[in-house]
């Protein structure tokens, strides 16, 4: 590591979709109490993407407008980090990079653990930037969240794509060492290849994410972390809102703090606004928190924030981040509660046609109805290719 150098996030900026289903829509479809859905797992609505919409339209909506306002001259590497990918060889940063007109004197890859893959993304940018400062990154977290229709998952669907640019002197949020880690070979959420919707054991999933937490504390503790109580706000891994609660109140009984439910709120309600319209955003999510939590709170000036991230399989990581003089006036509020503003409602039978559509697999010329409102879209697939297009 290069001495005292301050390496993080210098830029945030996220996307979402054409379309969005409130839960409210939802539970009068299957006649769920909406208490249980606004209350109890704390969401409101979902996200949905339009046929020409994906991980990759997403990703390059979100990064468009850190490309135009730090150019591309230092960005040497592309991080794309995603769970939903669009094929098993070629990084989707690619498309990305292409849409955007980056320069070919660039690295490209795709990173995978689960909701987990945005936090191992930011996490190997910082060590590039260590190494030469001169350097930016740009690390992209997209997900499509997708369960069976009917399954208790459903209702925590979601996708959003969220862009970063990590750089020395950062102007939003310094990342700190150490970092607290926790792996654990578990089945509490998976999707093989030959799924396009994942499975999950529900409760199971949860107890996972708790022992998760627990130990990338433990582990955080040990490498010499800060105490609990020096942190104004903790961003978590929200697969659905609640859980961001459940999991704090397991850190803190775990510290050995008494469990305080005003005090809990005013450290996670900020984090949880934006992904209570979006739904799970999986590799996207802690992210949206901290953009959520940047955008709604009062001043946060060089205050520290806990990050917790976990990826079912499991991958888990706690770490801290200070934040910056002057990053109000870098912050990007008024698109991002545009972007959930924007969207579209659908009804219950117009989300179950594009929840149940894919795209022939013949290999034939398939194109997309054009539906998207973003900058970006997929054209559609021809000879097994995917084509991207400005909109
Ligand atoms: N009014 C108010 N609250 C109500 C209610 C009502 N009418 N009815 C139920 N509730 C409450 C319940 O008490 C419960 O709250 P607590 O957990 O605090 O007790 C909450 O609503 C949910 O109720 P259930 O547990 O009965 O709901 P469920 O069986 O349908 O399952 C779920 C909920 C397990 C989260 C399910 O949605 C699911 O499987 N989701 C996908 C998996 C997931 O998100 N796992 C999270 C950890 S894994 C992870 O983080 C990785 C990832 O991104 C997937």
């Amino acid at each position: 590591m290069s001495g005292n150098l301050s390496v993080g996030i210098h830029d945030l900026s996220f996307s979402t979709t054409r379309f969005v289903l409130t839960h409210a829509t939802l539970a009068a479809h299957n006649g769920t109490d909406i208490g249980k859905y606004h209350a109890g797992i704390g969401q409101r609505s979902m996200s949905v993407p339009a046929v020409d919409e994906d991980i990759v339209t997403m990703a390059a909506a979100a990064a468009a407008p850190i490309v135009a306002r730090h150019g591309t001259d230092r960005i040497r590497t592309i991080v794309f980090a995603t769970e939903t990918s669009v094929d098993q060889a070629k990084a989707a940063g690619i498309h990305v990079h292409s849409l955007l007109g980056m320069p070919s004197a660039t690295r490209t890859v795709e990173l995978k653990q689960a909701c987990y893959g945005g936090t191992a993304a930011l996490q190997f940018a910082i060590g590039i930037v260590h190494r030469d400062p001169s350097q930016q990154v740009l690390v992209i977290a997209s997900d499509v969240s997708k369960y069976e229709l009917d399954n208790p998952g459903e209702a925590t669907q979601g996708a959003a794509a969220v862009a970063m640019l990590v750089s020395a002197d950062p102007a939003l949020v310094r990342i700190e060492e150490p970092s607290g880690v926790f792996t654990a070979d578990i089945m509490d959420f998976w999707r093989p290849n030959y799924r396009a919707t994942a499975l999950v054991d529900g409760h199971e999933s949860i107890s996972a994410y708790l022992q998760a937490v627990e130990g990338a504390w433990k582990d955080y503790a040990e490498q010499g972390g800060r105490a609990l109580d020096e942190f104004r706000a903790f961003c978590y891994h929200q697969p659905f809102t609640k859980m961001a609660y459940k999991a704090h109140r397991h850190l803190l009984q775990n510290c050995g703090h008494e469990i305080d439910e005003a005090r809990i709120a005013r450290a996670i309600g900020l984090t949880t606004t934006y992904n209570a319209e979006i739904g799970n955003s999986y590799t996207a999510s802690v992210y949206l928190g901290l953009a959520a939590l940047l955008d709604n709170a009062d001043d946060l000036t060089d205050q520290a924030i806990g990050f917790l991230s976990y990826g079912s399989g499991s991958v888990a990581e706690f770490f801290g981040g200070t934040v910056v003089p002057g990053y109000r006036a870098r912050l990007r509020s008024g698109p991002h509660r545009e972007a959930i503003a924007r969207r579209q409602p659908v009804d219950y039978d117009r989300y179950r046609e594009l929840h149940e559509y894919s795209f022939p697999v013949d290999g034939g010329d398939h194109p997309a109805p054009k539906e998207t409102t973003g900058p970006y879209r997929l054209a559609g697939l021809s000879g097994h290719k995917r084509i991207y297009e400005p909109r």
